[in-house]
C-alpha cells in the first residue's frame, strides 16, 4: 500500500460516485483527506466514510487545488469543464468515468487487470472505460492472452445503472405503476423499461450502430492493444437494476476446447468461472451485483463451425463496480503502487 493521498470524488452523490465512497473504504484506499463534491442541491448534505459523517460541497474549481486524485463521475459537460485544470498538471491526477477523453492519444485507458501498465503514460488525465466495455475485457484479455483472439461478435443486456440513478429510479417507479395499472411514464430513458427491453443505448450514428456500441468496439481495441481486433456489438438495455451481462461470440487464432477456457479462467484474475450447468450454476446479473469479479460460464464450442478455433460464452457483472467505481478505485491503486 503507497502513501495516504488527498482524493476528491466528483459526483459523489450518483450512482457511479456512491459505489466509488464506498469501495474506497472497502479496499481501505489511503486517504488523508476526502472531499465529497456534487452540485449545489446536495451541498451542506452529509455521507458516511469509516462511519465519520462527510459534508457534501458544492463542486468549484477551487476543489481541487489540493487533491491528488479526483474521481470524476458527474456527467461528461462536468467532466470537459474541469479537465483542463489536470491535463499536464503534474501534481494531481483526474480519473474520469466519462467517454470525453477515452479516445484520446495522451489519455490512457485503463482496466487494470489488462493494462494497468498503460496508467503510468498519463498526462493528468486517465479514463475508466465505457461499462460494458471493462466487463468484456476482463474476461476476454485471458483467453486472448493464451490463443489471440481474432473475431467478436458481443450482444448486450444492460441494466438501468447505466443511465444513473435517475434510471434505475425510473425502472423501479415504471414497474410499480405498471403493477399498479397505470401508464409508465418515460422521462429518462430512450423507452419504457418496465417489462420491455430496447436495442438502444446512447444516440445512433451514420453506420447504424449506436455510440455504446462503438464505444465497445473503439475502447476494447485500445485497451487490449488490438488496434485491428474485429469486432462487432448489439447493445440492449434490459430491465434489471445494476449488473450488465453479455454473450459474446469468439473467434480465436488457435484451437480452444471449452475445457481449456474455463482453465484460463480460473487462474485469470478479475473473474469467477461460473459454469455449471446442469446444476443451474451460471452467470447472472442478480449474482454479480455487489461483486467484484465478473461472472463468466455458459462456455461451449461454437456449432456454427467446423473446428475449434470458436466459443461461446455468457458473462454478468456489477456495472457500477467493474464497469465503473472499483475499475477506477483499482486505477488510483495502481497508481499509488
Ligand atoms: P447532485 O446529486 O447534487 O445532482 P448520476 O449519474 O447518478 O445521475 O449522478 C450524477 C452526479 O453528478 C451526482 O452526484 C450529481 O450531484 C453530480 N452533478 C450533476 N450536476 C452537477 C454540477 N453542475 N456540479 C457538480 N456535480 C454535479
Amino acid at each position: 500500500m503507497g502513501r495516504s493521498l488527498r482524493v476528491a470524488v466528483a459526483g459523489a452523490t450518483g450512482a457511479v460516485g456512491l459505489e466509488m465512497v464506498k469501495t474506497l473504504e472497502k479496499r481501505n484506499f489511503p486517504i488523508s483527506e476526502l472531499k465529497l463534491l456534487a452540485s449545489a442541491r446536495s451541498a451542506g448534505k452529509t455521507m458516511k466514510f469509516k462511519g465519520e459523517d462527510v459534508v457534501i460541497q458544492e463542486m468549484t474549481k477551487k476543489s481541487f487545488e489540493d487533491v491528488d486524485i479526483a474521481l470524476f463521475s458527474a456527467g461528461s459537460s462536468i467532466s470537459k469543464e474541469y479537465a483542463e485544470l489536470f491535463r499536464g498538471n503534474k501534481n494531481s491526477v483526474m480519473i474520469d468515468n466519462s467517454s470525453c477523453f477515452r479516445m484520446d492519444d495522451d489519455v490512457p485507458l485503463v482496466v487494470p487487470e489488462v493494462n494497468a501498465e498503460d496508467a503510468f503514460k498519463h498526462n493528468g488525465i486517465i479514463a475508466n472505460p465505457n461499462c460494458t466495455t471493462a466487463i468484456m475485457c476482463v474476461a476476454v484479455y485471458p483467453l486472448h492472452k493464451a490463443k489471440g483472439l481474432k473475431r467478436m461478435v458481443a450482444s448486450t443486456y444492460q441494466a438501468a445503472s447505466g443511465g444513473g440513478a435517475k434510471a434505475m429510479q425510473e425502472l423501479i417507479d415504471q414497474t410499480a405503476d405498471v403493477l399498479a395499472g397505470k401508464p409508465a411514464q418515460v422521462n429518462v430513458m430512450a423507452q419504457q423499461i418496465a417489462f420491455n427491453l430496447f436495442p438502444h443505448i446512447d444516440s445512433f450514428l451514420d453506420n447504424g450502430y449506436t455510440k455504446e456500441e462503438m464505444k465497445m468496439f473503439n475502447e476494447a481495441r485500445k485497451i487490449m492493444h488490438m488496434p485491428e481486433l474485429m469486432l462487432s456489438c448489439s447493445c440492449v438495455r434490459v430491465p434489471v437494476l445494476r449488473a450488465h451481462s453479455e454473450s459474446l461470440n469468439m473467434e480465436f487464432e488457435q484451437d480452444i476446447t471449452p475445457e481449456e477456457a474455463r482453465e484460463i479462467i480460473k487462474n485469470a484474475p478479475g473473474v469467477i468461472l461460473c459454469d455449471d450447468p446442469a446444476n443451474k450454476v451460471y452467470p447472472m446479473p442478480i449474482d454479480a451485483t455487489d461483486k467484484y469479479d465478473v461472472l463468466v460460464g455458459r462456455i461451449r464450442q461454437d456449432v456454427s463451425r467446423n473446428d475449434k478455433k470458436g466459443l461461446e460464452m455468457f458473462i454478468s457483472g456489477d456495472q457500477l463496480l467493474k464497469g465503473a467505481a472499483l475499475n477506477a478505485v483499482q486505477i488510483a491503486e495502481v497508481l499509488n503502487r
